[in-house]
């Protein structure tokens, strides 16, 4: 059987389609490269804005409407818009074939067996039962230098405007030793580059034991989150560490230390800032103060400098006025983020902030959006005007996306670089690069031999 996995949202979301899809090719199964060869064809959602949902839902409509052209083709939905909307999924997609939830993605190879026997509907969307190890399976896909490893899963942080802990549940995490057993797996087979994956990443063992061994480790580490940076840290083949999302609780002293000591872990944090408004920030309950955030960055920067910060943005939540938005506007400027993903409040079913009137107008909150993305691009702009002349480290991936001709990576700081390749380049090389040219999301350089 032939099968394609289609994913909106997150890069765990990237991650679970990855999974699922190296269980089905476990089980004999093919993958299609086009949907019109698919016999099977899964929707992996998000859940996190009603736009998100709209999209899927309108592609899953197209997708279940195409089985008139492909009779034999079976339609399912699969992530957190199923695990949201349960039964109701059928509901809203007329001719839809299975729905799995976000704990049950291990049971996608029975459930497609079934449907391909005996057609749908078919729901598993319950809890409880973790299967994350059937799901340590990485596909050989891209360059294949890069691959994002889970260690935490759900989150028990209770945003009030955010779905994520009833679509993926209590905060839970993995174990020290699965972790590292993947992450050796993949150095193995040539990855060079582990992005470690959680919401709130540095909780990381805070509400389970995650080492079996001793209470610090060989550079003195204590918190779980530092001792796992320093064990991929010390895998042999392993040149860079990610990790995504962060929190201004986690920005402790000790993970500065470790940003600081450990040389894979690169010089760039994803670290929500939501708003720069100490009221909006109460009503979000997102358990720090714009005096925190700043403190936290602050910490990072001095062990780190040159350190690279990238945020989420949520603009036109209930209430906010001018002046909370003008507060977010100044708190940015004042912290020089690298990038920012910009997003308009959207209420969600069931979380606290649905309660309250969304009362900011839709133009209105694309005003702010819109605002934010200029200052950003601007900000972006000069900066990057100013490396010009400057060398960089980067991690090679491959020809460009945009131009076959030349090739792509990423700096240690998470931007793309594009190059004309040299002789004997080859994916998942570490090369310098003098950069010639900039645009506020690209790098353009020639590589310093
Ligand atoms: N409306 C708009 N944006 C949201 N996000 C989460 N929930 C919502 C919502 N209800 C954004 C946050 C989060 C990112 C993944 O999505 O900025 O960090
Ligand atoms: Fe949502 Fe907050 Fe959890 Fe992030 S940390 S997923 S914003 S509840």
């Amino acid at each position: 059987m032939k099968f394609l996995i289609k994913t909106y949202g997150c890069q765990m979301n990237e991650r679970d389609s990855e999974s699922v899809a190296a269980l089905l090719l476990a089980h004999g199964h093919e993958a299609a490269s086009l949907e019109t060869e698919a016999d099977v064809i899964i929707v992996n959602t998000c859940s996190v804005r009603a736009k998100a949902e709209h999209k899927a839902l309108g592609k899953l409509g197209l997708l279940v409407a195409g089985k008139r052209e492909f009779p034999g083709r079976r339609v399912g939905v699969m992530g957190c818009m199923a695990q949201r909307m349960k039964e109701a999924a059928f509901r809203k997609v007329p001719g839809l074939d299975f729905a799995v939830g976000t704990h049950r993605l291990a049971n996608v190879p029975g459930i497609l067996e079934r449907v391909m026997k005996n057609g749908g509907p078919v729901l598993d969307a319950g809890e409880g039962e973790e299967q994350w190890e059937a799901l340590a399976g990485h596909v050989a896909t891209g360059s294949g230098v890069s691959r994002f490893v889970n260690i935490l899963f759900g989150c028990s942080r209770r945003c009030s405007y955010c779905v994520v802990p009833a679509v993926r549940g209590e905060e839970w995490s993995r174990p020290a030793a699965a972790v590292m057993a993947e992450v050796k797996r993949l150095a193995d087979s040539g990855v060079r580059e582990i992005t470690l994956l959680g919401q709130s990443v540095m909780s990381y063992g805070r509400a389970q034991a995650v080492w079996a061994d001793g209470p610090v480790s060989r550079r003195g580490f204590q918190e779980p989150f530092a001792r796992l940076l320093e064990a991929v840290n010390d895998v042999e083949g392993i040149r860079r560490i990610r990790f995504t999302s962060g929190h201004p609780s986690g920005c402790t002293d000790e993970l500065a230390r470790a940003m600081k000591e450990l040389p894979a872990v690169c010089e760039h944090l994803h670290l929500p800032l939501q708003s720069g408004s100490d009221r909006i920030l109460g009503l979000m309950r997102r358990g720090y103060a714009a005096d925190d955030y700043r403190r936290a960055v602050e910490r990072l920067r001095a062990a780190v400098p040159g350190m690279a910060f990238t945020t989420d943005i949520i603009v036109g939540f209930p209430t906010e006025t001018a002046d909370d938005f003008e507060k977010t506007r100044q708190l940015m400027e004042e912290i020089r983020f690298d990038n920012a993903f910009v997003f308009k409040y959207s209420p969600r079913p069931g979380t606290p902030a649905a309660e309250w009137s969304d009362d900011v107008p839709a133009d209105e909150k694309a005003r702010r959006n819109q605002v934010l993305l200029a200052d950003l691009d601007r900000r972006a702009m000069v900066r990057h005007q100013a490396l010009i002349g400057r060398e960089v480290e980067v991690l090679v991936e491959g020809t460009s996306l945009r131009n076959e001709s030349r090739w792509a990576g990423k700096t240690r700081t998470n931007m793309t670089a594009v190059f004309e390749p040299v002789d004997g380049l080859a994916p998942g090389a570490l090369v310098r690069i003098r950069l010639t040219r900039a645009t506020p999301q690209t790098f353009y350089g020639d590589i310093i031999l």
